[in-house]
């Protein structure tokens, strides 16, 4: 059997990784400023979450969701701790696709409403609802698509009031990234996220905040949308939230009452992946990662603003873009290849940087430097 053939691959095999550096199987070495999609939030193969999966999984790996499992309640007061958001409860499921779906679909149960807003250059992920509020037709299937899901444009409050003016009594929940990821490192305006914690008030809709991607410390502060200084009534989670083991989850606040079998998973809040994602916790405040993203991002972004051959320098902490022109629109190949680079793109021409939170100053100035290499072999 071969693989159903979905993803366009580089050519290069990785065997071994620790913090922000990885080695393929020629045993050639790679600064990783892509962290595997934003997925690697505390460093590859970190002590402390290898001690804790390893010790975990000679205990039990997994045992449903039909007795009581500590870990998961452990999970959910550090959560509550780290983030701030203590009186919200927690709800686990396994990817951030599965985490926007479950959001979605408790915003509807609570209101009875149907309608969703979405924006424009949103990624929600690939299962039915999440996708229907993606973007991106070419990755609607027929069968996903619905007239539930108007979507409105970015950072446009009159958009956003002339909607709800007109149709705030059918709308179950608006759904945002704090930063648009996919959509190409697009940051939410303060106001903008203030004016819809304010219609959602006003017309009785649910806020779900997507920190998939922008949540879980990599901006500086726990979740991106909090630099609005006004919280969502859901917050998704996934990516950085294991590390690379694969878990998610929903933070709801106490105005939206659980019922028995409302939502529901085999896999999710299993005893390793709360295992993982309490090590990452654990990890994060006590090698204070998010104070560390804010400074190296803003190391970043200094230094990427002084360069004058791209534009656009944008994001929070350690999610950055940056617009590369046509001419070199090769460059994030160029990084890979020559200067053993990795970072992430967004189209058109877009890199974009999502490290380990625990990226040090030396690593960020080394690939600096590369940049300005690369670019400058452009002009010979
Ligand atoms: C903002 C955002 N939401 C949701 C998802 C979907 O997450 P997953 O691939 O874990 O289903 C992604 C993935 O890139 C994302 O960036």
């Amino acid at each position: 059997m071969k693989l159903f053939d979905v993803y366009p691959l580089n050519n290069i095999t990785i065997t071994r990784a620790a913090g922000s550096r990885v080695w393929d199987d020629q045993e050639t070495e790679y600064l990783d400023l892509y962290g595997g999609h934003a997925v690697i939030s505390i460093g590859h193969t970190q002590p402390h979450w290898v001690n804790r999966i390893t010790e975990q999984l000679h205990k039990i790996a997994f045992y449903s969701n039909s007795i009581k499992i500590p870990l998961q309640e452990q999970l959910a007061e550090k959560l509550g701790q780290v983030s701030g958001k203590t009186d919200f409860a927690l709800f686990l499921c396994n990817s951030g696709a599965e985490a926007n779906e479950n959001a979605l679909k408790l915003a509807s149960f609570h209101t009875g409403r149907k309608k969703i807003i979405a924006f424009k250059k949103a990624f929600h992920g690939r299962t039915s609802l999440a996708v229907a509020a993606t973007d991106n037709p070419a990755i609607v299937a027929p069968v996903n698509q619905t007239e539930n899901i108007d979507f409105l444009p970015f950072n446009d409050t009159d958009a956003l009031e002339a909607h709800f003016s007109k149709h705030g009594e059918q709308v179950a929940a608006v759904i945002i990234e704090g930063i648009q990821g996919v959509g190409g490192i697009n940051v939410a305006d303060n106001a903008f996220l203030q004016a819809i914690r304010k219609q959602c008030d006003h017309y009785g809709a649910i806020y779900i905040a997507d920190s998939v991607q922008c949540g879980y410390g990599r901006t500086g502060k726990f979740f991106s949308h909090d630099f609005a200084g006004v919280d969502a009534d859901i917050y998704t989670m996934a990516k950085g939230m294991g590390n690379g083991f694969p878990i998610g989850g929903i933070i709801v606040s106490p105005k939206i009452p659980a019922r028995h079998f409302m939502l529901g998973t085999t896999f999710g809040g299993n005893h390793l992946a709360c295992a993982a994602a309490l090590a990452v916790l654990e990890v994060i405040e006590k090698d204070k990662l998010m104070e560390n993203a804010a400074l190296t991002g803003q190391f970043l972004m200094a230094e990427l603003q002084a360069i004058p051959e791209i534009s656009g320098v944008r994001g929070r902490g350690l999610m950055i873009g940056f617009d590369v022109p046509e001419s070199h629109k090769n460059l994030k190949k160029n990084l890979l290849n020559d200067y053993k680079i990795f970072t992430g793109e967004a189209k058109p021409n877009v890199i974009r940087l999502l490290p380990s939170l625990a990226l040090t100053r030396e690593d960020a100035a080394t690939f600096i430097a590369s940049l300005k290499a690369a670019i400058a072999n452009y002009q010979h």
